[in-house]
């Protein structure tokens, strides 16, 4: 399959069939999801993927029993953290700097710049300043005015988590199989059978299997391109 076959075959599949599809498959396609471009290569995603059947019973329950939770092969959960930046960052520092010196701007970047946007505090101090350095610096020069607040940088995170669930789909349906991603799912539920604390996020619950026979809901439908592709 060519670019454009992959994405032109890639369709939410609510059905699969009991048909395995082996671990490398999957592999493979997390491995590409790792791959998706991310805010200042932070990487802040996690993937759960629930081998335990005991798990799967309770992840598809948290999903409420949809087609897809129900009837998957695989299930993955996609999380993106706010809590990660600090120990990622070290980790990137380290592996450049094995290389070469780390400029000026780059050590200023990833030590004073990137702390600055995703260091949050019970009390919301952190926020406060950031808001009132955006928007009076905001008055003499174009800034960048986001995160401020907590959910400000769960949408950074998620933004990029979200990227990495569609390289993930991508590459299954790449190899031949189907997937659906899910957000109709009750979070605090998954998060519990997870134990994932508050800096977490659960983006997407992503099916994978077989397509069965009429597990697609009929031809890909799409509003007319011109109601939103603007040229300017
Ligand atoms: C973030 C997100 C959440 C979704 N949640 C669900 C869901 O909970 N259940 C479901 O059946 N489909 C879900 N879908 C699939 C969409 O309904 C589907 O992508 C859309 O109808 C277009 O169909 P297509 O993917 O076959 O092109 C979700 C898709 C996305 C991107």
């Amino acid at each position: 399959m060519n670019f454009f076959d992959v994405i032109n075959n890639r369709r939410s599949v609510r059905r699969f069939t009991d048909t395995t599809v082996p671990d490398e498959v999957v592999q493979k396609a997390l491995d590409a999801a790792t791959k998706a471009p991310n805010s200042s290569n932070l990487q802040p995603w996690e993937f759960y993927w629930c081998k335990s059947p005991e798990k799967k019973v309770q992840l598809a329950e948290a999903c409420l029993f949809q087609g897809t939770a129900r009837t998957a092969n695989h299930l993955i959960v996609a999380v993106s953290r706010i809590d990660t930046w600090e120990r990622n960052r070290d980790l990137i520092m380290q592996k450049m700097q094995a290389t070469e010196p780390l400029s000026k701007d780059l050590h200023n970047y990833y030590y004073k710049i990137i702390p600055s946007l995703y260091r949050q505090d019970p009390f919301g101090i952190f926020a406060l300043g950031r808001f009132l350095i955006f928007n009076i610096m905001g008055l003499f020069k174009p800034i960048v005015r986001r995160p401020i607040s907590k959910k400000d940088l769960f949408e950074v995170v998620t933004k990029t988590t979200a990227l990495a669930c569609q390289n993930f789909m991508l590459a299954i349906t790449a190899q031949g199989y189907g997937s659906c991603p899910m957000e109709g799912f009750d979070e605090k539920r998954i998060k519990k059978i997870l134990k994932l604390n508050s800096n977490a996020q659960v983006v997407m619950v992503i099916g994978v299997g077989a397509p069965a026979p009429g597990g697609i809901f009929g031809p890909q439908f799409r509003v007319d391109p011109n109601l939103v592709i603007h040229q300017l």
